[in-house]
């Protein structure tokens, strides 16, 4: 199958390619390369011509029509995975023009194209955001979602949106509802690179290298048991393995319109200090820290239920240890 893949040279867009190649799919990434990386590409491409596969890149904005028109004008594809640019809450409450622009604008554009060109195959990279401050633990997709922030906001309306078609257009579509993503690829090829980074377990990683100054921890009077935030990590390539579980289903309904949402998570919840002890575990070394005041928009506990996505997608994570997730993200840093 040929699979557009939109931000393919991302994080978590780059452990997809690599995860079609070895699924004996072909990728045609789409991707402006702003906050992605062509060096990730050359990795996640790396062994498809033995398999008979001609993965593609194509540069292109999906915020510019003309390309994404000319995206599929050029290059057929059986189904969409999608995505989104911008995936930071704090960031999205200072700029939320950013955030509601890209996000909508971008996948309303990817909407029009693939229908126009009778694609009705369609994946898109949701998040936790959008259930706000939830009140009951762990979270399961029926769940109210009040998003506190731009990011949230944005990606519910989206969701919506593939509702409505898959109504009206018989669009089939799968929002993947993301908790926190992390670790990276096994065998060292692909990891974590974003500038500036944010996320805490390569931050961790960083100070413990002495890349940067001590970590920051935002906040320690949240009302959890050390006063630090929790949160649901999972593994990169269980991400991406989803995304493959997701296609499938997608593939198998033979019936026109399906809209599903499901978390992607562990289902197991770490604080902040929790993690900086099983970094302390894995590398042997000291995390320097200092506390500082809380990041705007971060909820105190944020842990899914990811009952939905092994039920009905058959999915089961195979990096469910956080010693292991920071084992492949310290063995990518030291790269
Ligand atoms: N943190 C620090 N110091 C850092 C970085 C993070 O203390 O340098 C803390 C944060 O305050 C938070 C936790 O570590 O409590 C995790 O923060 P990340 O930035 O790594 O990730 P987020 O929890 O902000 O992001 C995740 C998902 C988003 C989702 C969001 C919902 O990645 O897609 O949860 O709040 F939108």
């Amino acid at each position: 199958m040929r699979v557009l893949v939109c931000g393919g040279a991302g994080y978590i867009g780059s452990h997809m390619v690599r995860k079609l190649i070895s699924s004996g799919h072909t990728p045609v990434v789409f991707d402006n390369l702003s906050t992605g990386h062509s060096a990730a590409l050359d990795e996640a491409f790396r062994g498809a011509a033995e398999k008979g596969i001609s993965p593609v890149l194509v540069k292109g904005d999906v915020l510019n029509v003309g390309d994404v028109e000319k995206l599929f004008d050029e290059q057929p594809v059986d189904a969409v995975i999608h995505f989104s640019a911008h995936s930071k809450v704090s960031e999205s409450l200072a700029k939320p023009a950013l955030y509601y622009h890209g996000i909508l604008v971008g996948s309303l554009n990817l909407l029009a194209a693939a229908i126009h060109s009778k694609v009705d195959t369609f994946i898109f990279s949701s998040t936790a955001a959008v259930y706000g401050t939830p009140e009951t633990m762990p979270i399961e997709e029926s769940c109210p979602t009040n998003p506190i922030s731009p990011f949230g906001q944005a990606a519910k309306m989206v969701e919506m949106i593939l509702e409505d078609y898959a109504q009206a257009q018989g669009l089939k579509s799968i929002a993947l509802r993301y908790f926190n993503a992390a670790g990276a690829d096994p065998e060292g090829r692909l990891g974590e690179n974003h500038d500036p980074e944010t996320h805490l377990i390569p931050n961790v990683l960083k100070a413990i290298l002495g890349k940067t100054p001590p970590l920051d921890i935002f906040g320690n009077d949240y009302p959890t048991p050390d006063g630090t935030c929790i949160r649901d990590y999972v593994h990169v390539e269980d991400v991406a393995d989803a995304h493959l579980l997701a296609l499938n289903h997608l593939c198998a309904q033979t019936g026109s319109g399906y809209f599903q949402t499901f978390n992607v998570g562990s289902g197991k919840g770490f604080s902040v200090l929790e993690v900086m002890a099983a970094a302390e575990r894995v590398t042997g070394q000291w995390v320097p820290y200092t506390f500082t005041h809380r990041r705007a928009g971060d909820p105190a506990v944020l842990v899914a239920s990811a009952e939905k996505a092994k039920q009905t997608l058959g999915w089961n994570p195979k990096y469910p240890s956080l010693d292991d997730i920071i084992r492949t993200a310290w063995r990518w840093f030291n790269k």
